[in-house]
This record gives C-alpha cells, structure tokens and sequence, in this order.
C-alpha cells in the first residue's frame, strides 16, 4: 500500500468532522528507545470508537488505535548494541498506542507504519499468528492491572501483597462479570496464573452468556461455575459462594452492575478485592488527578485507565493524569512476561479468538465501529446481515494490513 518510502496509509480522525479518513503521512523516525513496527494486524477496541465519536483530542487530525502487531524494521541509534530481542530489525512484536484517547498529541496504531518504546512491546512466538497477537497487549494489560496491580494477587513477574481477606486454607471465591468481554478473558487466565504461583485453590465464577459456557469451562480459563447474566443472576452468584465472593472483576461496569457486583462481595472482601473498568454512572469521583475515589461502597470500586501503562502525562476527560513511572514499570515487566518464553513457543496468555474481518484499514469504521457501537458494550446494536457483522461475543476484532 505504501506509494514511496515516505510516506504510509493511516487512518486519521478530522476532530472537527468526527470523522476518520485514510490519509497519506509520513513514516516517523524512532527516537531513543523507540522502535519502527511495520504493522501487520490491528485488533479494535471500544475506546477506538467512542473517543471518535466524542473525541478528546484537541489538535486538527490524530492518528487513531490502540492494539497492534507487526514487525521490527529499524531501531533508535541507542538501541543499537541492545541485547533485546524485541530491540532488533526483524522482530515480530505486539503492544498498544494511545491512538486519539487523550488530548495529547501522539499518534495510535492503526497505520502502515508506527513508533514504539521497545520495552513495551512483547516477543510474539512464532507459533502465534500476528493477528492473534494484536488482540493482546491493551486489554491484557488492563486485566493485569486490575487483578496484580490493584487487587494485588500473588503475581509471576512482579511483587505483590497476595491474597487478602481469606485464610489460607480457604478455596477462593473470585468473580468476573462479563466473562466473555476480552478484558475477562484475560482476567480469568491471570487469576489462574495467581492461583498457580500462589498454589491455591480458585474457584471461578463467571457471568457471560449461556452460548459461551463451553468456551468458558474449557482451558485456558476452565471456570468453575458459569451464569447467565440475562437471567437473575445476582440470586445464582449467592447460590453458588452463600457467604459472597471473596473477589471481583466487573469487565462492563456499566447499568448498575457496579452495586449489584459489589453487593455480592463477602463480608470479609479486602478494601481492594474489586476492581472496575468503567465510570458509567460516576460511582467514582476524582480525589486527585489520576486517582478515583468512592463513596457509598463498603468495598469501594478500584479504577484505573489502561494508559497509565504507557508512563506519560495523559489528557484525559477532565483531567490530566501525571505520568505514573510505576504503572509504565509494571506494564514492561508484564511484556517481559509475556515474551519470556517465546523462543521457546510457550504461550504465557492465550489470546482472544479473533474474527479477521473482511479488507484493510479502509473498513475499519464502516464495518468495525458499527460492531463496536459508539459507546456502552451492553447497548450495542447493529443489524447488518453479512455473517462478519454478527454481534461480537469473546472475540476480538482484527483487520490484516499484511497477511502472513
Ligand atoms: N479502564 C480501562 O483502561 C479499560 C481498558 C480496556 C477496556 N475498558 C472497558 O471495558 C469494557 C469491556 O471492554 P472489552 O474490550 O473487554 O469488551 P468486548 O470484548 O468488546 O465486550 C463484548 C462482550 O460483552 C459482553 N456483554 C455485553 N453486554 C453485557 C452485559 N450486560 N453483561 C455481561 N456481559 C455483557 C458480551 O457477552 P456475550 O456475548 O456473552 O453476551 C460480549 O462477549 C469496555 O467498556 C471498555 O471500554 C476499559
């Protein structure tokens, strides 16, 4: 697709139209510590659509997308004697963008061609298609926030307080409502890698619906009881765990699932056993830039934005979230997690299922955003009959720049 050396296709929201156009841009030069990816799979997310829709950024044009995989095709000269395999030309590597997330001005990732810091992207293996990999890094890195950084269950690459709130003789009760998002397809696979490390007994509860229990009871996420969410399901969750769940993970967070989520935690929940995703009905209010707080909860719902990952200043509703160089350190080490293996080919997190949807870039807002709506996951509409527009239920979404 690309006309001459440099120059690239990418897909660029005109703020003032809302709208996205595939435009002609110059290809970037790394600067220190930045890689140049060649991308071949994009995978979309909701935020992808929703800050289109009602966009943040605040310049003429941005560079829209979060999640992509590709390949190494130049390094920053500082990079050069690196020993780090993600650091060389030829590297297939996955990670995310901010894309127009955020009034800041830095491009995302649904382009030919985009820049990286190496450190936060992953060794993909080469039993992984790329365009399995691209549906990884954004929400595989928010799950583990969630259930490492902030519930702080015991984590294979990064220290934490463990388990609370339940002896340690005691099996787990850990709850994920919307199992079958990407983000609780993730979070599922991390409470199990916890509960590995940790050598105890998880038992897993999800709610998804009924179409998604056999994938759900299977391996890699093998949940123990699974529920509809369609139907009453908040009288099952107390059938299953009678004295509440001792954790929980809320992937919608949205029409009110927060509080009744939370009113199944147990008496004994710790003050961080529940994290969220979203802030559908301001259940939280900004104590500080950056920092969530609750009030009316006796465990209070725990949020945080995927970009802290990134470690840079963001621009974000109201706000402006400093750089957190912690969170930047828990999602490199979290990388370097994933790929540790990957010469080896072990997979440390499966990826979604994908639906590789029909053409390239050009499609991605026609076909893509109409799937992903505009805003909330639970209200999502579209009634196309091409069998690639059907709702998307555990899977993510993937268009092929390249095929492999
Ligand atoms: N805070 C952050 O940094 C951050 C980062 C990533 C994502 N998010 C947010 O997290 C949410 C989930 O994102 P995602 O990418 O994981 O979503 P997704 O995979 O696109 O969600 C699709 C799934 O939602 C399920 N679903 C729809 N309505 C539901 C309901 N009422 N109850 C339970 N499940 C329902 C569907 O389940 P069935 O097919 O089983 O019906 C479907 O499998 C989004 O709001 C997203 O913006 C936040």
């Amino acid at each position: 697709m690309t006309r001459d050396t440099n120059t690239q296709k990418a897909l660029v929201l005109i703020v003032a139209e809302r709208d996205v156009a595939l435009l002609d841009i110059p290809i970037p030069t790394p600067g220190p510590g930045e890689v140049l990816v060649k991308v071949h799979s994009i995978a979309l997310n909701p935020v992808d659509s929703l800050y289109v829709g009602d966009p943040l950024a605040q310049q003429a044009t941005r560079v829209i997308g979060t999640d992509f995989a590709g390949v190494v095709v130049a390094a920053a000269a500082d990079l050069a004697s690196s020993p780090d395999v993600r650091a060389a030309a030829g590297a297939r590597v996955a990670g995310f963008l901010q894309g127009a997330c955020s009034r800041n001005d830095r491009p995302g990732a649904f382009a030919e061609y985009i820049l990286t810091p190496y450190d936060l992207t992953w060794s993909v293996p080469a039993s992984m298609p790329l365009a399995s990999a691209s549906a990884v890094s954004m929400c595989g890195v928010t799950a583990a926030q969630g259930v490492f950084f902030r519930q702080q269950l015991p984590c294979p690459f990064w220290p934490t307080s463990g388990w609370a709130g339940v002896a340690p003789d005691q099996e787990i009760n850990y709850l994920v409502y919307g199992a079958s998002t990407s983000l609780g397809l993730y979070a599922a696979q991390l409470v199990r890698a916890a509960a590995r490390f940790s050598n105890r007994r998880v038992r897993l509860i999800g709610l998804a619906s009924t179409a998604k229990h056999a994938l759900l009871s299977a391996p890699p996420y093998s949940y123990d009881v699974l529920i509809d969410y369609r139907g009453d399901w908040e009288a099952e969750v107390r059938a299953a765990a009678p004295a509440g769940v001792d954790y929980a993970f809320d992937a919608i967070s949205e029409g009110g699932t927060v509080r009744k989520v939370h009113d199944l935690l147990a008496a004994t929940a710790a003050p961080h056993a529940f994290v969220i995703f979203r802030n559908d009905r301001s259940d939280l209010k900004p104590a500080a830039p950056g920092v969530w707080r609750s009030t009316g909860y006796r465990v209070p719902p725990v949020y945080g934005a995927a970009w802290e990952a990134l470690g840079v200043e963001i621009g974000y509703d109201n706000q402006t979230i400093p750089a957190k160089p912690e969170a930047r350190a828990f999602a490199a080490a979290f990388y370097t997690w994933l790929g540790s293996a990957a010469a080896d080919g072990e997979v440390k997190l499966q990826p979604n299922p994908v639906r590789v949807m029909p053409g390239g870039l050009e499609r991605v807002v026609p076909d893509g955003f109409a799937l992903l709506g505009w805003n909330q996951v639970s209200a999502r509409q579209c009634d196309r009959p091409e069998e690639y527009m059907r709702p998307i239920s555990g899977e993510k979404l993937v268009y092929e720049l390249v095929r492999e």
